[in-house]
């Protein structure tokens, strides 16, 4: 079977009103009409209305960056995915390797907040992927397939074919480094091996993209890998004019 394109953009904690509204027009100006893959923005909370407003009269789908794992109650300051739900979020990034790195999130914690996105059908986009000394001492697929286990083992394998996956090297993040497609490719097909193990159709069906300093330079080669189906984007997704390029890079 043949998977769709997803190329997604990850704002991060940048922007306000006014440059939302002028990077959405700028997108929006710079796609084609019968534009053929699934792009998403995944945006800080606070915006979802108002990138979904701007997002109406296109096929754009628009994400959060995070929530909560609890449904509702005392948590001050989180957000839950029926939240989510009820201001038509379609995706929500889980275990971003910010999220896990500065807010002390496990890969326990990561799975519940998969679980509490489904349970709300919203998308999630689980982000996985090894530190530069992991890669260096060789354990990048031990740690990479336990981020994946941890989910699979809450959810079931089903659970990550109704999600996507974002493999994204820690060392690549905002540094500039990006994986070379070779090994990109070759822990993306190590993860879809790994999914193969459990289940065949739900390893073809599922969405892997890459993520890591993907810009309108790289995103090309890395784009035509076998086992990548798309890229997450940090930087780049802030200027239209590479976010879309990246989106043509696709072809
Ligand atoms: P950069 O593209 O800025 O490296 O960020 C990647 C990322 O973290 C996307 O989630």
């Amino acid at each position: 079977m043949t998977r769709q394109t997803l190329i997604a953009g990850n704002w991060k904690m940048n922007g306000d009103s006014q440059f939302i509204g002028e990077l959405m027009s700028d997108i929006k100006g710079r796609l084609d009409s019968d534009w053929q893959h699934q792009i998403l923005v995944s945006v800080p909370s606070l915006y979802l209305t108002k990138v979904k407003e701007l997002a109406a009269d296109t096929n754009i789908a628009v994400g959060a960056q995070n929530l909560s794992q609890q449904s509702n109650g005392a948590f001050t300051g989180e957000i839950s995915g029926s939240m989510l739900a009820d201001v038509n979020c379609q995706y929500v990034l889980v275990g971003h390797s910010e999220r896990r790195s500065l807010y002390g999130e496990s890969s326990t914690i990561v799975a519940e907040k998969y679980q509490a996105a489904l349970d709300n059908d919203v998308v999630p986009v689980l982000c996985i992927g090894e530190t530069l000394e992991e890669r260096e001492a060789g354990t990048t697929m031990t740690i990479v397939k336990g981020q994946l286990d941890a989910v699979i083992e809450k959810s079931g394998i089903e659970s990550i074919a109704q999600g996507v996956i974002a493999y994204e090297p820690v060392w690549a993040i905002g540094t500039g480094k990006t994986a070379t497609p070779e090994q990109a490719q070759e822990v993306h097909a190590e993860i879809r091996a790994h999914l193969a193990q459990f289940d065949v159709d739900v390893a073809e069906q599922t969405q892997i993209l890459y993520g890591g300093s993907m810009n309108p330079t790289n995103a090309e080669q890395l784009l035509a890998q076998a086992d990548i189906d798309g890229g997450l984007i940090g930087g780049a997704s802030l200027k239209a004019e590479q976010f879309i390029a990246i989106c043509k890079a696709a072809g």
